[in-house]
């Protein structure tokens, strides 16, 4: 317990150094998961967004573009101020709330108050299997009926498992960034009483970085 707040906490350290010497480092482009989640939120008749591990807001950028209204959350302050400044100059200010907020605690909203939840490379992070089970727990509370949840995570086929400086329970430390590669296995028990409706495997980046997209609703 003791490990895994030490962890947390060099971790949150770890985003805040790496937004301030690289703002903007993921670049202005959404990401192709948040393309997709755009797409599959509106076509289910969703009006807002909470996004988790919004980072500096490629994604709720995009959201908010597309006319939802966008609630990012991450536990880096720094990485959110980058998110406001992007909003206030594509003009999108009016459609994003920002709020810092760490994973590992109760999501700061009511049961049932929002359509649909986007989290891309924020699950896979330095959260232990049952840190995931408990957000994932989360954010079946918040979503109304019907809602739906786009996910994306690292697995065990990417290049980096099992490479660089063990934590167990299937994180690894490389660079400086800890990740919890997810075997399959994960995927369906954080699927137990939802309807999954896909795991979709795509690559992201140079190394590149093997993900899933999974899609879950809340039954109606
Ligand atoms: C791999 S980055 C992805 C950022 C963003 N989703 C994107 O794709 O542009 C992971 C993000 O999760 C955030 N994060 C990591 N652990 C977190 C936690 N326990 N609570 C909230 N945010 C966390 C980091 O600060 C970082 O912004």
């Amino acid at each position: 317990m003791a490990d895994e707040q030490e962890l947390a906490e060099t971790q949150r350290q770890h985003w805040q150094n790496t937004y301030t010497a690289h703002p903007g480092m993921y670049g202005e482009q959404p990401s192709a998961p948040a393309l997709h989640a755009a797409d599959a939120f509106r076509a289910a008749g969703a009006r807002e967004v909470l996004e988790l591990g919004a980072g500096h807001g490629r994604d709720a950028l995009h959201f908010a573009r597309q006319g939802f209204s966008v609630l990012a959350t991450d536990f880096s302050p720094t990485g959110l101020d980058q998110l406001r400044d992007a909003a206030a100059t594509l003009e999108v200010s009016g459609q994003v709330i920002t709020a810092v907020h760490d994973v590992r605690t109760p999501l700061p909203l009511p049961d049932a108050s929002v359509d649909a939840v986007f989290a891309h490379m924020l699950l896979c992070m330095a959260l232990s299997t049952q840190e995931i089970h408990a957000l994932v727990d989360e954010v079946r509370r918040v979503l109304r009926p019907g809602g739906t949840f786009v996910y994306t995570v690292r697995h065990t086929g990417d290049a980096h498992y099992g490479a660089g400086v063990s934590h167990g329970d299937d994180i690894y430390e490389h660079g400086g960034f800890a990740v919890h590669f997810f075997p399959r296995e994960l995927v369906d028990s954080l699927a137990e009483n939802w309807t999954l409706t896909e795991v979709h495997p795509f690559e992201e980046g140079e190394l590149p970085r093997r993900l899933w997209r999974i899609t879950q609703r809340v039954p109606a």
